[in-house]
């Protein structure tokens, strides 16, 4: 399912005093198949922006076609169709371990597989259940009869993240996935997301306020700026403009800093990755 959004505008409390435009004449293009990267400064409209592909949020003017689904539309048919696009686009809010109720960590995965395959019998959702939680790598036996709130918070936030993906989104989207974790937490989850983009949907896209994982984690991405799209491209095309970054109110990956600041002695070719840029940085210094 290819996302393209085109001239899409939205207010919060339209026609009111304070009224706030959030998206501005947004275009975007996201092909099936991408690990995408949604990057801005705070208020910059990221969040709006991601909450209209699953329709929690209404198209109020301009279009948006998810897949086969016309969003834009406001007719019978579409609006019959929103329950479909909320099992085939996935959506992992910021600190979605706020968002755990059930009893158990069984019942918490279950949720969605029951509200999204009424038809399903129990052996069915067993092992649905199973499956979502083995993928975000935790003991299934161990911990489906626990209580959420017993556990750490990683792993609150990977039973968050098991409960949308049971439900097998073709789309997965999360908003700042990465947000209060450790350094060895965070390198844990973009490995987790990258197997799930693997395996089970088949495109990714990520809000991130840290450029270094974008430069590292995604294959393309979408800069806002005041709820205007001010770039797109892939990291190292992105990042190869330090000023636009910079004007867009975002710190620039390490690794742009330092070849933008040895431009001047060597020349260092990198997408901008620690490990390309090292490598590339040892070929420039090596063949001086
Ligand atoms: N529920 C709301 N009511 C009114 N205004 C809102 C609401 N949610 C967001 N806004 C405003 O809309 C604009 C875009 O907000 P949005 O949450 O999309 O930004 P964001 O890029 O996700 O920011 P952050 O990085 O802080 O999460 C901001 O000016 C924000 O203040
Ligand atoms: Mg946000």
């Amino acid at each position: 399912m290819d996302v393209v959004a085109r001239e899409l505008t939205y207010h919060y409390n339209k026609g009111a005093k304070f009224a706030v435009l959030a998206l501005d004449d947004v275009s975007l293009n996201i092909a099936e198949g991408e690990f995408f990267g949604v990057i801005g400064h705070t208020g910059s409209g990221k969040s709006t922006f991601i909450q209209h592909l699953n329709a929690l949020i209404p198209v109020e003017k301009g279009s948006l076609i998810v897949g086969s689904y016309d969003l834009s539309k406001r007719d019978k048919k579409t609006k019959k169709s929103l329950p479909e696009v909320r099992k085939k686009v996935g959506m992992v809010f910021q600190y979605p371990e706020y968002q755990l109720f059930a009893e158990t960590v069984y019942d918490d995965v279950a949720f969605g597989i029951k509200n999204f395959y009424k038809s399903a019998d129990k052996s069915i959702i067993d092992q649905k259940v199973r499956k979502a939680i083995e993928t975000v790598g935790l003991n299934y036996d161990e911990i489906k009869g626990k209580s959420p709130f017993t556990l750490s918070g990683g792993q609150k936030r990977r039973v968050a993240i098991a409960g949308v993906i049971a439900v097998e989104p073709e789309i997965l989207v999360l908003d700042e996935p990465c947000a209060g974790l450790d350094p060895q937490g965070k390198t844990k989850l973009w490995k987790l997301l990258h197997d799930i983009h693997k395996t089970t949907a088949k495109t990714v896209i990520i809000v991130s306020h840290d450029m270094n994982d974008v430069a590292e984690q995604c294959s393309k991405a979408a800069m806002f700026d005041n709820g205007k799209i001010v770039a797109v491209g892939t990291p190292k095309e992105l990042f190869s403009n330090v000023k636009l970054i910079e004007n867009a109110g975002l710190e620039v990956p390490v690794t742009c800093y330092l070849t933008d600041e040895l431009k001047e002695l060597v020349d260092i070719d990198s997408d901008f990755k620690t490990s390309s840029f090292a490598k590339a940085f040892a070929d420039a210094v090596k063949n001086r």
